[in-house]
């Protein structure tokens, strides 16, 4: 067994425990040392009866251990890139953590950091990047393709061929149509229903999905368009 370092004590890091221990139930893979986290407030506590065990530097101590960064919420979610980049692991580092009860199409190909929660699907064999997180029951269909740090959240649903860029966010429930690109550093609203490409670093949301503004906050290399800024309060359509 391996041991393992959950980065991040908040709801998506609990799950990811509880997708080690199911994964354990059927073949014991992870050893979960427990969760790292930079809230001083929760360390030295236990969460669902794993230890916080310090704060995020302290992988650096645990040279021996595998990590999955799990933070990552729809108002922040550059930061999984951020804390990924500043622990500057080795890739081999990087744990791919998928729940026993995803059923994941044979020849699908997961990066390391990704967490692959209950219930999702993928229905043919795809490519989907490094620290991604499929929450449960997200349906990933033929020819989809998920790069590097995508969240999709639980109940996200795409149809044939759509690609999603380095970052995006697709919120709980959203529909993506066949062949659309869901662009890098993008946000989509929950149950949007996405029927044209989504530019990169947009935030589109109803049905059909529609501009509603610029992605607030971007750090300036992952700003698509113009570098020049890391805020915009542009807002409106
Ligand atoms: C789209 C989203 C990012 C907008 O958030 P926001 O920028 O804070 O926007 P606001 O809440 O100020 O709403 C702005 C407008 O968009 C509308 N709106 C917000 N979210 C919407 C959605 N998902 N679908 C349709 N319209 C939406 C609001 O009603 C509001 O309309 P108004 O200007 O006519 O009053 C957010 O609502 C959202 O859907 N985030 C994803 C949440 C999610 O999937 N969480 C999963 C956790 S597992």
């Amino acid at each position: 067994m391996r041991p393992l370092l959950i980065i991040g004590a908040g709801g998506l890091g609990r799950e990811t425990l509880a997708a080690a221990r199911a994964t354990n139930e059927v073949t014991p893979t992870w050893d979960v040392v427990g969760f790292l986290d930079d809230d001083p407030t929760v360390q030295g506590t236990s969460i669902d009866g794993a230890p916080v065990v310090g704060p995020t530097s302290h992988v650096s101590r645990l040279p021996d251990t595998a990590a999955v960064v799990t933070i990552g919420n729809p108002g922040d979610f550059t930061s999984r890139r951020r804390i990924v980049a500043a622990l500057g692991l080795q890739p081999d580092r990087w744990a791919t953590v998928v729940h026993p009860a995803a059923i994941v199409a044979r020849g699908t190909r997961i990066g390391g950091g990704t967490i692959v929660l209950a219930g999702a699907v993928t229905t043919s064999p795809i490519h989907i990047g490094a620290h991604v997180v499929v929450m449960p029951t997200v349906v990933l269909t033929h020819d989809d393709t998920v790069a590097d740090y995508v969240t999709l959240a639980s109940g996200a649903r795409l149809a044939g061929g759509v690609s999603v860029g380095e970052g995006a966010y697709v919120g709980a429930g959203a529909l993506i149509r066949e062949r659309r690109s869901i662009g890098a550093w993008c946000l989509v609203g929950m149950g949007a229903v996405v029927t044209t490409d989504v530019p990169p670093g947009e935030v589109w949301a109803g049905v059909p999905a529609r501009r509603l503004r610029r992605v607030d906050v971007l750090p300036v290399d992952l700003y698509p368009t113009a570098a020049t800024s890391v805020r915009t309060s542009e807002h409106g359509r």
